[in-house]
């Protein structure tokens, strides 16, 4: 098993040779759409009209850019910095520069550089949680995500889910079924890489929600991205290709992807939570 360091070091190897899927990997296509598109309907209604957001393992800045767009005041952190640059670009391209404070290299498990209650919200989206492979380690950095958050300001944070990627194995990978890989995911939820994806921990949804266990934060929603589509994508593309049949199944897919069994077999995992108003 690789050390914590070298998970990082591969971690950002990785980011550093995607940038541009990373980029694309939100809006390729109607269900690749999905996990941002869910992601704004249900973080929507806990932002305040305006404010400071941070956005802690932002990548190549879609979110930044989405919501500089809608006003807020961005601070885009990442630990890769040539997410960091195509960010910038990116930033500069849709003109929101000036809605964008301050984009920094750092980790999400040390966020010392920005003093308690800073934030109006902090987001992390997309899994960088789930690359922090030590467990005390995520412990720290929803820790830290709580710190910079205002009282009653809002924290929300998505991870690749552990049930989904056991059924990926049978669908794409059954060889690793034969192997003490697919028992240790099953297990542990951990992988160390070098099987196709970079080092990464899967969620299941308890262990998530225990995150924020810790009486600072009261658990808003929790929801499954992707929901009952996961794992589906094929079959989802040919729906999408008739816009009312994929309309129905969008209102399929709002109305059913916070039940607990869909949150629990979707592809990325999301939670809102508030931080109660008396802790400082
Ligand atoms: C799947 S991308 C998600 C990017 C973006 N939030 C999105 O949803 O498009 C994961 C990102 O997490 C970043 N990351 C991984 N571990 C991190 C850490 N400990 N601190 C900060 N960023 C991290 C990677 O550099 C990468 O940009």
């Amino acid at each position: 098993m690789p050390s914590a360091f070298a998970c990082v070091d591969l971690v950002k190897e990785f980011y550093t040779d995607s940038v541009r899927q990373e980029w694309r990997r939100l809006v390729k296509d109607p269900v690749r759409r999905l996990e941002l598109d869910t992601t704004l309907h249900f973080l929507a209604p806990y932002l305040p009209a305006d404010g400071a957001i941070l956005d802690a393992g932002g990548g190549p800045g879609r979110y930044t850019i989405e919501l500089a767009r809608r006003g807020y005041a961005m601070t885009l952190l990442d630990m890769t910095p040539a997410n960091l640059d195509f960010a910038q670009r990116q930033i500069k391209r849709a003109k929101v520069q000036q809605q964008v404070r301050a984009i920094v290299e750092g980790s999400i498990v040390d966020l010392s550089r920005f003093a308690d209650a800073s934030f109006d919200a902090a987001l992390c989206l997309g899994g960088p949680l789930s690359h922090v492979l030590e467990a005390e380690d995520r412990v720290r950095a929803v820790g830290e995500l709580l710190r910079v958050v205002k009282p009653g300001g809002v924290a929300a944070v998505s991870v690749m889910g552990r049930l989904s990627v056991l059924a990926l194995e049978l669908d794409l990978f059954p060889e690793e079924i034969d192997n003490s890989l697919h028992a240790q995911i099953r297990d542990s939820g951990s992988y160390y890489g070098g099987s196709g994806f970079t080092p990464c921990h899967f969620f299941l949804p308890e262990e998530l929600v225990a995150l924020f266990d810790g009486g600072t934060a009261r658990v808003e929603e929790l929801v499954g991205l992707e929901g009952l589509t996961s794992r589906l994508y094929k079959a989802a593309i040919r729906a999408a290709r008739h816009p009312e049949r994929w309309r129905r199944w969008l209102e399929t897919h709002y109305q059913t992807c916070t039940h607990p069994a869909v949150v629990g077999l979707s592809e990325h995992i999301l939670i809102i939570v508030r931080k109660e108003e008396h802790i400082t």
